[in-house]
């Protein structure tokens, strides 16, 4: 049998999940000891290992292998046609890359809609064969049995309510949870995961008012993205926060470097020297 360590029998209520310094990796058990200590922490998505590698090293203590990989990384329109094998692929990647950080794997569109026993089959794969420490699917009220068959099955489960990518075709892009009864759906959408053992919910695209009662209300962490200040932590797309991704972005999105303009500065720096003859010189030849 095997016996849990001593770190992850304990959270370490001493050390920061930013910032800290740590030789284990983070637990689930770490973001509830944070939730009590009213300490705020972020979240970026990976795609990779070597992307992962740098936040792991920046201390970003959670990170998402989100199935916006489909748009960010993958080329697609929207997340829909994101297959479980690409999931298992890039979330091996990134487990790869990283030592600190948390690994969330999210199941993509149809590998967990069928019920319980199919989300079971596909969350035990992201765990088996990547290696992630945990899972997040969508849904709230909609989802509660798969998450409580995950979870009793000992696979930690972040949800996701509010907007939904997955649902784009019945959903749009829209702000949710806007006047009485869609507040209240919200409400009983968080309620519902936290009951059915969620860990954590990301609350997406929701009114900030609205996200600060759910964080409220609730005993396990939420996590915002265009949901406001008042959530207990923040996401982030990686490619939207560096400035990779093209075209306008959300309103909710903070830009923090432009990595576009600087590769492609790069790119046309190289092109240029290698078409006038500048590169290589005799410093990159070999005799
Ligand atoms: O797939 C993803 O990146 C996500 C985040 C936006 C929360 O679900």
């Amino acid at each position: 049998m095997t016996q849990l360590s001593a770190a992850q029998k304990t959270p370490d209520s001493s050390r920061t999940l930013y910032g800290g310094k740590g030789t284990r990796r983070i637990t689930v058990r770490d973001l509830n000891a944070a939730k009590e200590r009213g300490e705020k922490w972020p979240m970026l998505t990976a795609y990779d290992a070597m992307t992962a590698s740098v936040f792991d090293e920046a201390g970003i203590p959670v990170m998402l292998v989100g199935d916006s990989a489909g748009n960010c990384h993958l080329g697609y329109e929207t997340t829909v046609p994101v297959t479980l094998d690409e999931m298992t692929m890039l979330s091996a990647a990134v487990v790869r890359g990283t030592s600190r950080a948390l690994i969330v794997g999210d199941l993509p569109f149809g590998s967990y809609q069928e019920g319980p026993v199919q989300a079971l089959r596909s969350a035990t794969r992201l765990v088996k064969e990547a290696g992630v420490g945990a899972v997040k699917l969508e849904g709230g009220e909609r989802s509660h049995r798969q998450i409580e068959l995950l979870v009793e099955s000992g696979i930690p489960v972040m949800a996701h309510i509010g907007l939904t990518p997955q649902s784009v075709n019945t959903m749009g892009y829209r702000v949710q949870g806007r006047g009485e009864e869609a507040a209240q759906q919200l409400l009983r959408d968080a309620k519902a995961v936290q009951d059915a053992g969620a860990f954590a919910v990301v609350l997406e695209l929701v009114p900030a008012e609205l996200a600060a009662e759910v964080t409220r209300v609730l005993h396990i962490p939420t996590i915002g993205i265009g949901a406001g200040p008042d959530t207990d932590a923040q996401v982030l797309v990686w490619t939207d926060m560096l400035g990779l991704t093209s075209g306008k972005m959300p309103r909710f999105v903070k830009q923090y470097a432009d990595l576009r303009s600087v590769m492609t500065q790069a790119a046309q720096a190289f092109a240029e020297d290698v078409v006038g003859g500048a590169f290589p010189t005799e410093e990159h030849s070999v005799h």
